[in-house]
């Protein structure tokens, strides 16, 4: 199979041949919701995340956002379900533990891969208006959840993630 990689603007490639992969509907398409992705263990120190703050990591050549969202942030998800394609993350990609309003294990922590359920452009945070795709206007509220408004199909691909402590979360595994 083809590597695929990303080019500036967060496209997905296929790497090797400069081409856009185009023609996925939804890049990730999953043949279950459990199908999140998984694997390749990183641990990441969160003693340092100020609230408000939003580290990008890079992990199975991914980008993987760690958010941590304010007290009103939180309270604010349950004012706009009624505008969402799939408020109870139905029919999105996500461990079992990360399906509630917040799409977290911990409200405050919110773990997302970063790649729109369009074709896989790269969202960009928005402060409190949550995020939105660059390439055809998809917006995610700040809980990955995707509007009706916009191209995306579903919300943002939720990783296996635990915690082991306190402060260190573990990319890659549920446990
Ligand atoms: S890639 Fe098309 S809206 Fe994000």
């Amino acid at each position: 199979m083809t590597p695929l990689r990303f080019n500036r603007r967060g496209m997905l490639m296929a790497a090797g041949t400069g081409a856009t992969v185009a023609g996925l509907a939804y890049w990730w398409q999953a043949s279950h919701d459990s199908d999140y992705p998984r694997g390749s263990p990183l641990a990441v120190d969160l003693t340092d995340l100020a609230v408000g703050k939003l580290l990008t990591l890079d992990w199975q050549d991914k980008p993987v956002w760690v958010l941590r969202r304010t007290p009103a942030e939180l309270a604010a998800l349950a004012a706009h379900e009624a505008r969402l394609t799939d408020p109870q993350s139905e029919k999105s990609v996500q461990p079992e533990s990360c399906r509630n309003r917040h799409r977290a294990i911990r409200p405050e922590i919110f773990v997302a891969v970063g790649l729109c359920t369009h074709l896989g452009c790269t969202p960009q945070l928005r402060g409190a208006d949550g995020f939105t795709c660059p390439c055809h206007a998809s917006h995610y509220d700040l809980a990955g959840r995707v509007f009706k408004v916009g191209p995306a199909p579903a919300n943002l691909v939720i990783p296996a993630y635990h915690f082991a402590s306190e402060n260190r979360l573990v990319l890659g595994s549920t446990a």
